[in-house]
């Protein structure tokens, strides 16, 4: 795991940018993973700029994203294709069939989420996944007690979660209370992962994955199990971590390593 602990989330998503737009020049087909959320915005707008100024093109690039609110339409707009259109896709160069979301509104979510999974195998696997975290440590919608080998599936949301994605609807009765959602044994076979932690909220969850023990009650914490997994935090979010000043020099290192600097 490397920490890249930043003053601002503005400076952790541009980072967090870099190695994404890194991937694409080095792979223009790759195959992105991606997540919803207010955290990973900044970091859309970033590549968003990178794409219209002509540094770097999703023409080949494919996406999955991580899940779906069950029962909500793509045209509803709080579902998660609606989010990822209006804050990411319209703004870049990608073609709309190469992006997936799941279907919100499948029948038959199992044979939704079987297709699901076996078009991202199909596609060669995911390159690079981009993770947000919830207060309670979930990644996804993979909610505290989650097997650490879940596979993409059906969930229940906590009550923790509703009430954090309330601010969304008009009202918390309005939040949907089940989603499709990749499980963490699917999300720990992309090749590499860039989670992005922003403010206080999140610091006790951002404590538990680092260092907490591996456990399914903070599930972001199996990507302590990840070989190349990259967590870009704002001061507030890493506030409670004990190995705070050793992973930002160990980090600096990395990164620049990373991007031939
Ligand atoms: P947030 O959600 O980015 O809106 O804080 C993160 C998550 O729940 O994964």
């Amino acid at each position: 795991m490397e920490i890249i602990i930043c003053k601002t989330k503005e400076e952790a998503s541009r980072k967090a940018a870099d190695l994404v737009a890194a991937l694409i020049k080095a792979k223009p087909k790759a195959v992105l993973g991606l997540a919803t959320g207010s955290t990973p915005v900044p970091m859309y707008q970033y590549l968003a700029k990178d794409c219209a100024a002509g540094k770097i093109s999703f023409k080949q690039v494919k996406s999955w994203n991580l899940d779906e609110y069950y029962g909500l339409a793509p045209t509803h707009d709080q579902s998660y294709r609606y989010f990822m259109d209006k804050n990411l896709f319209d703004h870049i160069d990608i073609a709309k069939k190469n992006t997936h979301v799941l279907n919100g509104l499948a029948k038959d979510w199992k044979k939704e989420v079987a297709a699901y999974e076996a078009a991202i195998k199909k596609a060669g696997g995911i390159d690079l996944q981009v993770l947000g975290i919830g207060s309670d440590g979930h990644i996804a919608f993979n909610e505290p007690g989650s097997s650490l080998t879940s596979r993409t599936r059906i969930v229940s949301l906590t009550p923790q979660t509703i009430k954090d994605n309330a601010r969304f609807f008009k009202k918390a009765a309005d939040v949907p209370k089940q989603a499709l959602s990749m499980g963490v044994g699917s999300i720990m076979e992309a090749r590499r992962i860039v989670l992005l932690a922003f403010g206080a909220n999140k610091a006790d969850a951002v404590k538990g994955a680092v260092e907490g023990g591996v456990s399914q009650f903070c599930t972001a914490s199996a990507l302590q199990m990840h070989q190349d997994c990259w967590f870009f935090c704002d001061a507030a979010a890493a506030a409670k971590l004990k190995l705070r000043k050793y992973y930002a020099w160990r980090a600096e290192e990395a990164l620049k390593a990373e991007m031939g600097a």
